[in-house]
């Protein structure tokens, strides 16, 4: 059934599991699409990009991140996460998102098959990252 756009930010969503579908991961086979909206209410989005040299991988969140700070913004509000099972993001994105996004709202979005939205969880990057590192 899809997601009740009175409950949960569609638009961000939708950004997140259209990106997703462009999600570069040849190796892992696990795609992943992220969307942030900035502070003056932009959408930004970005997907995994996997590589031979398995290191080299950059996720999703991170991803969409820059983006937006390459488009001039450095504040993101929110972020939706779409992911075949509703997982939450790594330990390095979620010191990304400290740095340009310190009062973030997630969501973490399962997909179906298809990449279709079908469930989300609201969370919050105090609760992901307490005690984080800052300068
Ligand atoms: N990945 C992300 O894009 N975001 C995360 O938060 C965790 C993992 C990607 C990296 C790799 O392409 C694939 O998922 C499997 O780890």
């Amino acid at each position: 059934m899809a997601l009740d756009p009175d409950l949960y930010p569609i638009e961000l969503i939708n950004a997140a599991a259209a990106v997703r579908m462009r999600a570069y991961a040849p190796y892992s086979k696990f795609l992943v699409g992220a969307a942030v909206r900035a502070d003056d209410g932009t959408l930004y989005a970005g997907c995994n990009v996997e590589n031979a040299s398995y290191g080299l991988t950059v996720c999703a969140e991170r991803n969409a991140l820059f983006q937006m700070v390459a488009a001039g913004r450095r504040k993101a509000l929110e972020m939706a996460l779409t992911t075949t099972g509703g997982h939450a993001p790594c330990g390095a994105c979620r010191q990304v998102m400290a740095e340009f996004a310190a009062e973030l709202v997630v969501w973490l979005v399962d997909v179906d098959a298809a990449g279709k939205p079908i469930a989300a969880v609201r969370t919050t990057l105090d609760e992901l990252l307490p005690r984080r590192f800052v300068l």
